[in-house]
């Protein structure tokens, strides 16, 4: 039975106090709700992360950053580092997002860095991929999606690649309310999943949680969760309100 996950990413959003008040918010929710079907995770900015871990109840909420750096220590301005990461107790790290790929130049080669290192220190990556909508447009998403799994994670050795989650994000689908229909979350991620069973095997593919990010809200998130191999979302705008990120949770 593969993990169910529901994982928010804030984004450059909240300050810390604010970021402590909506963790704390989710929290109270999320233990009220009792049981621990779903695994949640708050992908909160760089600064919030320590203050988070110790206002939740780790043992029910699991804390990510949105990003780390490429190298482990070091004369690097301004960088923090996967090590950086684990010490505050936050166990998961966003990597590859499309936002990170198009305003700060992620390549493949910068990301496979950043895979490493967020596995070497022991933190699972929550690893995206999507298609911009001219590939959308073009048909060609199945290549595309592809060619940044070939470049990236499909390098891994099995074992390392088993930790991995994976949330697929069609870029036109992010932060444009305009989800992708269940059909096309559903195919993409059965296509996902045929390829890892293609690289690493059948046991491999149904053991990797594959995650759906674009749009998703309360409202849409009980279809899109019913299909056989979507394993939750990866949420943005609607993690930032409590109530209405624990109604995606309830999704399942
Ligand atoms: O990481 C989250 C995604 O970019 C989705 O964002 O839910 O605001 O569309 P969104």
């Amino acid at each position: 039975m593969r993990k169910k996950i529901v994982a928010g990413n804030w984004k450059c959003n909240t300050n810390l106090q604010e970021g402590v008040e909506l963790a704390k918010a989710v929290n109270e929710l999320v233990v009220a709700k009792g049981d621990k079907d779903v695994v949640v995770v708050l992908g909160t900015p760089f600064t919030h992360l320590t203050k988070v871990v110790e206002s939740v109840d780790n043992n029910r909420i699991g804390v990510s950053a949105q990003n780390c750096g490429a190298e482990a220590k070091g004369a690097f301005t301004g960088e923090v580092s996967a090590e950086m990461v684990k010490s505050t107790g936050a166990t998961y790290v966003i990597l590859g997002h499309s936002e990170r790929r198009e305003y700060y130049n992620e390549t493949s080669e910068i990301l496979n860095k950043k895979v490493a290192l967020t596995l070497e220190n022991g933190l699972t990556p929550i690893y995206c991929c999507g298609e911009p909508l001219e590939i959308r447009e073009a048909e060609t998403q199945n290549d595309f999606v592809k060619k940044q799994l070939d470049e990236t994670v499909f390098q891994l050795p099995v074992d390392e690649f088993k930790k991995l989650v994976i949330a697929y994000e069609p870029i036109w689908a992010i932060g444009t309310g305009k989800t992708a229909s269940t059909q096309q979350a559903q195919d993409m991620l059965a296509f996902i999943r045929s390829l890892i069973a293609d690289k690493f095997g059948k046991d491999v593919a149904e053991e990797i949680s594959i995650l759906y990010g674009g749009s998703c809200k309360a409202s849409n998130a009980p279809e899109l969760f019913s299909q056989p191999d979507i394993d939750g979302g990866l949420i943005g705008g609607a993690s930032l309100k409590a109530e209405e990120f624990l109604g995606i949770i309830n999704a399942y």
